[in-house]
């Protein structure tokens, strides 16, 4: 298959829809000193998906993960050092985060095209926004600039949003972020794509809350579906399913239309039900797909500029594992 074009790319894509990669501060921040970059990491992604159809939604998880811990500063993508315990090998990242080495390998070509110019936290972002055009989903101009962290935090990304905790706590997490209940429900739109482990949400499918029986919130061919991927023992547990069965590789609100069904996979994804306002949206999401994409894509926009740092702060990695390199 032939590498994407500005039309082949995604029907929501427009021509100049570059000239929306605009500074956080300004002017197009890489305009004049990485004319490419948005076509060398839009290259980097799509060959990735080439080979892997799930690696989309890694990507998108990855910005996700790297935000909320110190900001969108490339932290998540610092390995470990004898002086510094990184974000890793956290219980939500490790065996679970993908995408680590896209990245490489669109940073690698970045440095030959533009070198010490690009940080990788912009990286992240724009891979981010490019998986989710690729996998049929809107495009939007992302907000550049980022530079990139001098430090990770395993311990703030061992408090990352769990698919056990209640929609009460995780909307605290996002308040905590700057980000409101709205954006939950519309970030947690991002599981139309991607797969989940069976441990996270193994709990759901044959003793719920000790009850001896299966989430009463779960429908029932889906629990028949997943009791079949995910058996009832230990070994089952790093077994995938995909979060929205229904098109799993494709960006679109069936999410919303799943849980409207009772078909959300994580205990977390049903709870948006069991809120009077974040239910209202989903209905609304699953009925409107035009509002879905419109909205994912300035909650995007919002989380990705967490955070962030600019300026004289952070510095440009040239090697994203590795800081003051
Ligand atoms: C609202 C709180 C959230 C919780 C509790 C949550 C939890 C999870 C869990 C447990 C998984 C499966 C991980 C595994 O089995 O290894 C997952 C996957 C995923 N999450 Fe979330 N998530 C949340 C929000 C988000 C957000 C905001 C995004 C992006 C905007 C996102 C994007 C994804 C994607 C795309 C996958 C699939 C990744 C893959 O297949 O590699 N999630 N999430």
């Amino acid at each position: 298959m032939e590498p994407p074009t500005t039309q082949s790319i995604s029907k929501s894509y427009q021509a100049g829809d570059d000239e929306q990669d605009k500074a956080i501060n300004g002017c197009k921040f890489y305009d004049r000193s990485c004319p490419n970059l948005t076509r060398i990491v839009r290259y980097g992604v799509w060959s990735a998906i080439q080979n892997d159809t799930r690696m989309a939604a890694s990507l998108l998880r990855l910005h996700f993960h790297d935000c909320f811990v110190n900001g969108c500063d490339g932290s998540i993508l610092l390995d470990d050092t004898s002086t510094m315990k990184g974000e890793k090998n956290a219980q939500a990242n490790q065996n679970s985060v993908r995408g680590y080495e896209v990245i490489d390998a669109i940073k690698a070509n970045l440095e030959k095209a533009c070198p010490g110019v690009v940080s990788c936290a912009d990286i992240v972002t724009l891979a981010a926004r490019d998986a989710v055009s690729l996998a049929g989903g809107p495009f939007w101009g992302v907000p550049l600039g980022r530079r990139d962290g001098l430090t990770a935090s395993e311990s703030e990304a061992n408090n990352m949003p769990s698919p056990f905790e209640s929609l009460e706590n995780i909307t605290a997490k996002f308040t905590a972020k700057g980000l409101d209940l709205k954006d939950v429900v519309v970030l947690s739109g991002a599981h139309t794509i991607g797969f989940a482990q069976c441990f996270t949400f193994k709990q759901r499918l044959f003793d719920f809350g000790g009850s001896g029986k299966p989430d009463p919130a779960l429908d029932a061919s889906l629990l028949q579906n997943l009791q079949t991927t995910c058996p009832n023992q230990g070994d089952s547990d790093t077994k995938l399913a995909p979060l929205d069965s229904v098109t799993i590789n494709r960006f679109d609100n069936i999410y919303y239309q799943n849980l409207v069904n009772n078909s959300g996979v994580l205990q977390s994804d049903q709870a948006l039900m069991t809120d009077n306002k974040a239910a209202s949206m989903v209905i609304n999401y699953s009925k409107y797909p035009y509002y879905f994409s419109k909205d994912f894509t300035v909650s995007m926009v919002k989380m990705a500029n967490i955070g962030v740092l600019t300026g004289q702060s952070g510095e440009i990695r040239k090697n994203c594992r590795v800081v003051n390199n």
